[in-house]
């Protein structure tokens, strides 16, 4: 299994520029997300990292190696598509056994690598049976025996389980993490479904536009968004966020919600060289509270009743706020509540670059500890 570092990678198709030099290191046995909307470039990314498009510019390292030159097959990384390209007329053993027999491998070694593959992604009962016959989950199964059957250094997978219903997409999320703890693999995710990217995932990269906003572990990604975009990109329900009406000094002072009849807001510390005309508040619904004498005044507009918890939409003069309540509590649509915001917990953020300031406490948003080679591997999935 391999480490892969990309170097200011970069690619333009004609004047449009799709991955925007871009520099990461998946490490060796991690699981990594490309996690972003449509069009941002993951598809891109991994096309390149498996020798399919050549970058127009920036280098990719395989354990070091420089194989940007090198074409796909000569890479030894196994590409699972979304939509892969089983053989529909063979059984489920010759497809597994294809990318053998083109090594030239002996029968009764692929037989072996066949049967251990099948062991591991439980699918020897189903060898014999033509792909045709085969549920959407269990040609899953067989895409990846096939792709694992190589023993590739590193699998790269372009959202596997997109066509799946919901149920089945849960269940192999669960599967695809488990089997990749098991053997051990580098594994990089692609997906737009942040849900799919905070479960699975050691850490993920948050792209938009071509750009690699901020590659972290979920926990991080979640706590101490870089950015705004980041900040709504993940979570759900999504991050609430407030406009603030300046100017602020550089050194803080209090702001006014950009509504009229809003409360004022106390703002720390302000970092010099900000634009505090325009900032923009985000706070998580677990964040606000609802108190009868909260200084922001609103209404219930609606509940939802979440299993562990309830969400309240509360409509203030600065706009519908999600908060998160106890399940206990009943509310009723219409009754008067007021918004308290836990200032620790409340990012600001520069409107226009949309770049994370700090808390409204003033403490900062990168509280994080400098990572730890290996302290990145989740527990042995079996032990
Ligand atoms: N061969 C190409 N020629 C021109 N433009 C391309 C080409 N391939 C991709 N693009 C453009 O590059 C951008 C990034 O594409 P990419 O497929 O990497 O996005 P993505 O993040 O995988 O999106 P999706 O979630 O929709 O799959 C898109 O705007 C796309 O139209
Ligand atoms: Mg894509």
């Amino acid at each position: 299994m391999a480490e892969i570092a990309l170097n200011a990678l970069h690619k333009a198709f004609d004047d449009f520029v799709a991955v925007r030099s871009t520099d990461l290191t998946i490490r060796d046995g991690e699981f990594f997300a490309l996690l972003g909307p449509s069009g941002c470039g993951k598809t891109t990314t991994l096309r390149m990292i498996a020798g399919l498009e050549m970058p127009t510019s920036g280098r990719i390292l395989l354990d070091g190696q420089d194989v940007t030159r090198l074409r796909a097959g000569r890479r030894d990384i196994a590409f699972v598509f979304q939509l892969f390209a089983l053989y529909p007329h063979l059984r489920v053993k010759d497809n597994i056994a294809y990318p053998l027999r083109s090594q030239g491998m002996s029968a009764a070694d692929r037989r072996q690598r066949i049967d251990e593959v099948a062991a591991v992604l439980r699918i020897g009962h189903l060898l014999e049976h033509n792909i045709s016959a085969l549920a959407g989950g269990d040609r899953q199964r067989v895409a990846l025996a096939r792709a694992m059957v190589r023993r590739p250094r590193a699998f790269l997978m372009d959202e596997p389980l997109g066509t799946l219903d919901a149920e089945m997409r849960g269940a192999m999320r669960d599967e695809l993490r488990k089997l990749h703890d098991r053997i051990g693999a580098t594994s990089v995710y692609v997906t737009h479904d942040q849900v799919e990217a905070m479960s699975m995932a050691d850490r993920i990269a948050v792209m938009d536009k071509g750009l690699v906003l901020q590659a972290a572990p979920p926990m991080e990604l979640y706590n101490n968004p870089a950015t705004l975009f980041v900040a709504s990109f993940v979570g759900a329900p999504a991050m609430n966020f407030l406009n603030l009406e300046g100017p602020l000094a550089p050194g803080g002072g209090t702001a006014r919600l950009a509504a009229a009849g809003a409360p004022e807001v106390p703002v720390r510390a302000l970092p010099a060289g900000v634009d505090a005309r325009r900032i923009v508040l985000g706070v998580r619904p677990e964040h606000l509270r609802l108190e009868a004498d909260g200084a922001l005044r609103g209404s219930v507009y609606a509940t939802e009743y979440l299993g562990s918890h309830r969400l309240a939409v509360v409509e203030t003069v600065a706009g519908n706020l999600r908060v998160r309540v106890p399940k206990t509590r009943h509310l009723a649509i219409g009754e008067p509540v007021g918004v308290v915001v836990d200032p620790s917990k409340t990012i600001l953020f520069e409107a226009e670059s949309g770049r994370a300031l700090n808390r409204l406490d003033g403490t900062p948003v990168r509280a994080a500890a400098p990572e730890t080679p290996g302290t990145f591997r989740r527990e042995a999935a079996d032990g």
